[in-house]
């Protein structure tokens, strides 16, 4: 596995390899990685000539008051877990580089898509995810890009912005990947307490249960999102942030349910902010 700090050499290295006729598929993460990050590195290894992978905690999807200074960090075994996963080149940009002395461009999707969701309370959150997918993009210039469904939001977003903007890369969406228990798997994890690691999956709980309510044919978004605060809510310590039922690609909300919707919930566990979802054909 190469390790890349330059992009210049980084750009190097995939342009030659564009010109021999190699496929480049990237996986661009913040790190400390996990299962999750790692199945979405298998896929881009089935896939592709070349797998990418872009370690960089990104200062702009932070808002002032997050946890961009605590948020974990561990090089020695993010570089073991992707050279054993077949990573071809580890990318570890600088925040000076990405964002250097004077950078002044920002790229956003605007409307209702960045300002629901997580987007009410993590005003500036996409706008930074946008600007940066966008410069690895250039940096990397893959064929196809691989993102997870646990940020279901953040692919909405990113794949309106390809399409928007004319990117010449296939968005490859990958499932979420859950410990034993249903929690969603996260690099936030880490910050539970032992007791909140074991009421953190009521999350996902909620979310079967109103899959189950679905498939019983409960078609009522109103009811739907009311059983699943009341499940999260009897969690005493988990403080609701929002519980949304929403048209998957639009993320519109619904009144009825019908095609394909996205289920999505976000709450606090003391500090910690987890989200998770289910998205269903209706
Ligand atoms: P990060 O949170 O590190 O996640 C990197 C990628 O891994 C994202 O596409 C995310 O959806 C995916 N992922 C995380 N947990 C997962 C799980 N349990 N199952 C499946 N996939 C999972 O998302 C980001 O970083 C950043 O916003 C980034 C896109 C890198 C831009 O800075």
């Amino acid at each position: 596995m190469n390790i890349i700090i330059s992009k210049v050499e980084l750009r190097r290295i995939v342009k030659n390899a564009r010109n021999d006729g190699k496929t480049i598929g990237f996986v661009p993460t913040m790190g400390f990685l996990h299962d999750g990050h790692l199945s979405l590195i298998q896929r881009a290894r089935k896939e592709n000539d070349i797998v990418v992978t872009s370690i960089f905690v990104n200062p702009t999807q932070f808002d002032p008051n997050e946890d961009l200074d605590t948020y974990p960090r561990d090089m020695e075994s993010d570089c073991e877990l992707m050279a054993s996963a077949g990573v071809d080149i580890a990318f570890f940009p600088t925040a000076e580089s990405i964002y250097p002395h004077g950078y002044a461009t920002y790229v956003q999707v605007e409307g209702n898509m960045t300002q629901v969701l997580c987007g009410r309370s993590r005003p500036t959150h996409f706008k930074g995810v946008t600007t940066v997918v966008t410069k690895l993009f250039h940096m990397v210039f893959p064929n196809l890009a691989y993102f997870g469904q646990k940020d279901a939001q953040q692919v909405a977003v990113l794949k309106q912005m390809v399409g928007d903007l004319d990117f010449d890369v296939k968005i490859v969406v990958c499932p979420i990947v859950r410990e034993g228990d249903g929690l969603a798997m996260s690099s936030r994890n880490s910050y539970l307490t032992p007791e909140q690691r074991t009421q953190a999956p009521v999350l996902h709980r909620s979310l079967c249960k109103a899959k189950e309510m679905i498939a019983n044919g409960e078609r009522s978004a109103a009811i739907i999102k009311q059983n699943i605060e009341k499940k999260i809510d009897a969690i005493g310590s988990a403080a609701i942030d929002y519980v949304a039922v929403v048209n998957a690609h639009t993320l519109e909300t619904m009144e009825s349910l019908k095609g394909e919707i996205l289920i999505a919930v976000a709450a606090k566990f003391g500090d910690t902010r987890l989200i998770d979802n289910i998205q269903i054909e209706v």
